[in-house]
């Protein structure tokens, strides 16, 4: 018995020192052989506006975003947060594509974290607006009523009647938007993501509403409010920097398959709540159930009793989009050019034209011409999608339908669409 102890003693501690010198002293002594891995592939827009794949390098934290790591590590978010996608229960499906070595090349000491009391972060960049962002850690549960993450309200400062992020605030959400882009334009190409069409609409039923207006409650109404009229809790405490959400009880809504000024299909909300609207506040939701999202749609229509009275309108057809060619560019940009797209979007379409400052929504709210060039797209970043703005507008903006120049001058509208996406080619 006293010899298996001494056994277990003198084995304990030699497997402590061996771990010890293996984890510890030998990389330190080994420091020269060396070498930190940066690699990553990249998914970049090309000069021809579609999406590519490269080799690249992972890119060193900016100094802003390295104090809003400090911030991160200062307020424990590591403590609820992981940062690795790992390859089992649907993560690619939920958070994005596995991590590779070269992405934590400058993570140190690095953040991956045990735990999991929140979803992990290690792809979040870009899945929020900043609004969104805003609203979550002013208070998690406005926008996310069952959450159990904590308010982070010393991170703002008040603006006016409402809250803006203050200096440390700003640091970490640059943090926070920068997770995982390493990779690129990845969630312009994510499957789950992207895929809005295909499933068969459900029919409205009185069990549809009663059940979309559950999902209402619990995942909406913090921003488009309980009647609908976009004043829920988190405009209301939090100034919308971007865009204020859809007040649904005027029957006007910007993505749409329809003419302009006409209601947009079921198919058309699918897509939008499905997809998000990149940049604002409105999250994709597309790890909800498809029922849901079907049944929420047939709630929210109830605000704007029209819907139901108005006959369905002919929606555009939109043929598969053909592969772009240089040439295709060069006639996109003529049509861009011709329809004087760049009194509002500027020649380079940075949202910087003549016409810029001066545009207001049906609100009368200032609105930005979209900047191309950023690659935000919040009608969403196919050519498909550009193909749809283009001809039908988007409905309370300023932003035309084009469908009648298309019809008179017998343009073809594919070349401007891939034109407007080239403008966010990554350089090389
Ligand atoms: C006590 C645990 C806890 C702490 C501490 C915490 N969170 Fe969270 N967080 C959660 C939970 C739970 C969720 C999921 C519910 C929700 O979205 O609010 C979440 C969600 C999130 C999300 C959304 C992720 C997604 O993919 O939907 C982000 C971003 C986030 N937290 C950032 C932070 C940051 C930044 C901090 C530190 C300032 C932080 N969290 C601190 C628990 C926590
Ligand atoms: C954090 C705030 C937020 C939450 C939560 C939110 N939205 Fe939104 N939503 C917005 C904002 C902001 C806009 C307007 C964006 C713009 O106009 O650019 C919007 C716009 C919309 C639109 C209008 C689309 C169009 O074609 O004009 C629909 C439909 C919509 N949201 C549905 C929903 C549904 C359904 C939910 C819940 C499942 C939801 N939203 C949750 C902020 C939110
Ligand atoms: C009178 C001003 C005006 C003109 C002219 C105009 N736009 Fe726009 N456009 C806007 C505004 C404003 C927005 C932003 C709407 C928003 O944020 O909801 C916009 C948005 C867009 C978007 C959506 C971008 C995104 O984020 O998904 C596309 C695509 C677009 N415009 C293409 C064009 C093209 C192509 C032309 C020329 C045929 C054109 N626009 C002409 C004002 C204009």
């Amino acid at each position: 018995m006293k010899k298996a102890k001494t056994i277990a003693l003198i084995a304990g501690f030699g497997f402590f020192l061996l771990a010890v010198f293996v984890q510890s002293l030998l990389p330190y002594f080994m420091k020269q052989y060396l070498t930190v891995r940066t690699d990553v592939t990249k998914t970049v827009r090309t000069p021809l506006g579609i999406l590519g794949q490269v080799k690249s390098h992972a890119a060193p934290y900016s100094p802003l975003v390295e104090k809003g790591r400090q911030v991160f590590i200062r307020e424990g978010c590591w403590y609820c947060h992981s940062q690795y996608t790992r390859p089992v229960a649907g993560e690619e499906r939920r958070w994005g594509p596995l991590p590779e070595v070269g992405e934590y090349a400058y993570d140190l000491p690095h953040l991956l974290s045990t735990r999991r009391i929140g979803p992990d972060l290690f792809r979040v960049g870009g899945k929020y607006g900043d609004d969104w962002h805003a609203a979550h850690h002013f208070d998690p549960r406005m926008v996310v009523p069952d959450s159990i993450m904590p308010k982070f309200t010393w991170l703002f400062k008040k603006e006016g009647d409402r809250f803006v992020f203050n200096e440390d605030g700003k640091a970490l959400l640059a943090y926070i938007q920068n997770l995982g882009m390493n990779k690129g334009k990845w969630r312009d190409d994510f499957p789950y993501q992207i895929a809005a069409e295909g499933s068969a609409p459900a029919y409205t039923t009185p069990a549809s509403v009663a059940h979309g207006k559950e999902v209402y409650l619990r995942r909406c109404v913090g921003c488009h409010g309980e009647k609908g009229d976009g004043k829920g809790a988190a405009p209301t405490a939090v100034l919308f920097t971007v865009a204020t959400p859809r007040d649904f009880t005027v029957g006007s809504f910007k993505f749409r398959t329809t003419p302009s000024g006409e209601l947009p299909l079921d198919s058309d909300l699918y897509r939008t709540i499905t997809v998000g609207i990149r940049g604002a506040a409105m999250p994709p939701w597309f790890n909800l159930p498809e029922e849901d999202r079907w049944d929420v749609i047939h709630y929210i229509k109830t605000f704007y009793p029209d819907f139901a009275t108005r006959p369905p309108v002919q929606p555009i057809y939109i043929p598969p989009p053909p592969d772009p060619t240089p040439e295709m560019i060069r006639q996109g940009k003529e049509t861009f050019e011709e329809l004087k797209c760049w009194e509002c979007h500027g020649h380079e379409g940075r949202g910087d034209g003549p016409k810029s400052d001066t545009q207001v929504d049906d609100f009368g709210n200032k609105i930005p011409p979209a900047d191309f060039t950023k690659g935000i797209f919040k009608s969403g970043p196919r050519p498909q999608d550009v193909y749809r703005t283009f001809m039908t507008g988007l409905n309370g903006t300023p932003m035309p339908s084009n469908s009648d120049a298309v019809q008179y001058k017998n343009l073809d509208p594919w070349p401007v669409a891939y034109y407007v996406l080239s403008l966010s080619a990554d350089k090389p």
